[in-house]
């Protein structure tokens, strides 16, 4: 029986236990993208998961589509960085940074005036997105890539990591879910290119598996993971047959020895999301979405993922394992502000107290 309070080792990563903090954008980067001490200190608060995953960070200016979310492709943000891993080290737990490429779903107006707008293909994200005031508005069409454009975004993705690294942080973690660069190649509605990177199920795996192929030479396959949500329909994705894309994806990137596989499980037409993983990949599973600690429970004692990963919960108690430990009542969290883009970064940030005392500032 796995006990959710074990340790466990994903590829180079050793987790003190196997409660995952959930990868959460959280609008707080400063001036220039880069993480502040709010940051480094929620971060800390935080620390006592078995592995944080930090919010989606940019690997460039082209990258970014909503309001201050953090880089990882300046002097400036590394240093920021810096504080949030040695903060999170001091505290005894394990951080890896999730590398997050909006591609299309974008708003001109939370981004540099001369970065770019690119996808796959020229397909605008049908979804609004919040502006720099919180109020939702329309994206901006994409350019769609060259084809010898690509290995140029690929290289930034591999910087990106290479910098997280130099930062100090455990690893990275792509993100291919949530309709994001990544995924808007996988899905066959964003993805209509004509190219060796569009049509087929195969073709349309292509950039993501070059991506990881990158990443993994650049820092070690066992420091990177990687996040899908196949069948999600968000930020206007609705691939015809995502059984197939991911059973073609999960079995080209099987043997690279990479840490883990990120599954936000929701519910699908026709399979099951964590049995088609499991089915196609033989690598650690963090299973996510909508657990509570005794559904977590029955998921570890199942064998049917090797960690749990909680993103809500995390936000109003910074001492989530602690309080799962000892049974204490779990604190709500103010979903006002999630993303308060302006206005006191700490509230709703770092002023959630831990029962114990320990973990607040
Ligand atoms: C405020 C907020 C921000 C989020 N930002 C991200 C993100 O940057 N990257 C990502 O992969 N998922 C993001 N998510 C999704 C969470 O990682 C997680 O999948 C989702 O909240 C479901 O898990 P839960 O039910 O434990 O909250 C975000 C969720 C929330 C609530």
């Amino acid at each position: 029986m796995t006990d959710i309070f074990s340790p466990v080792r994903l590829g180079e990563l050793e987790l003190a236990n196997r409660i995952v903090m959930a990868p959460m954008t959280r609008d707080r980067a400063g001036p220039n993208d880069e993480p502040t001490p709010a940051m480094a200190e929620y971060y800390r608060q935080r620390a006592s998961a078995g592995l944080i995953v930090t919010e989606g960070t940019q690997p460039s200016p082209h990258g970014k589509g909503y309001w201050r979310t953090p880089g990882i492709h300046s002097a400036q943000q590394v240093e920021g960085w810096r504080a949030v891993a040695e903060g999170v080290h001091q505290a005894g737990g394990k951080i890896v940074m999730q590398l997050m490429h909006v591609g299309r779903a974008a708003v001109a107006a939370n981004k540099n005036p001369d970065a770019e707008t690119i996808a796959p293909s020229a397909i605008a994200c049908p979804d609004p997105i919040a502006g720099p005031d919180g109020v939702p508005v329309a994206t901006v069409m994409p350019r769609a890539l060259e084809t010898s454009e690509i290995p140029g975004v690929i290289a930034e993705y591999a910087a990106a990591a290479r910098n997280a690294r130099a930062a100090g942080l455990d690893g990275v973690e792509l993100h291919c879910a949530s309709g994001y660069l990544p995924m808007q190649f996988l899905s066959s509605n964003s993805n209509l290119r004509e190219d060796a990177y569009g049509g087929s199920a195969q073709n349309r795996v292509r950039f993501v598996v070059e991506l990881l192929e990158t990443l993994a030479a650049e820092i070690g396959p066992g420091r990177v993971g990687f996040r899908i949500c196949p069948g999600v329909r968000f930020n206007g994705m609705a691939d015809a047959d995502p059984a197939e894309t991911y059973t073609t994806l999960l079995r080209a990137i099987d043997g690279l020895g990479l840490a883990y596989c990120h599954l936000i499980h929701i519910p699908n037409d026709g399979f099951d999301a964590l049995e088609l993983v499991r089915t196609n990949w033989s690598g650690a599973v963090i299973e996510n979405c909508g657990l509570t600690l005794e559904k977590a429970r029955a998921v570890l004692e199942a064998g049917k993922a090797e960690a749990v990963s909680f993103g809500y919960l995390f936000i109003g108690n910074p001492d989530l394992v602690e309080r799962f430990r000892s049974g204490a009542a779990l604190a709500k969290a103010d979903r006002t502000t999630f993303y308060t883009g302006h206005g006191d970064d700490h509230a709703g940030y770092t002023d959630y107290p831990a029962i114990t005392g320990r973990g607040t500032a």
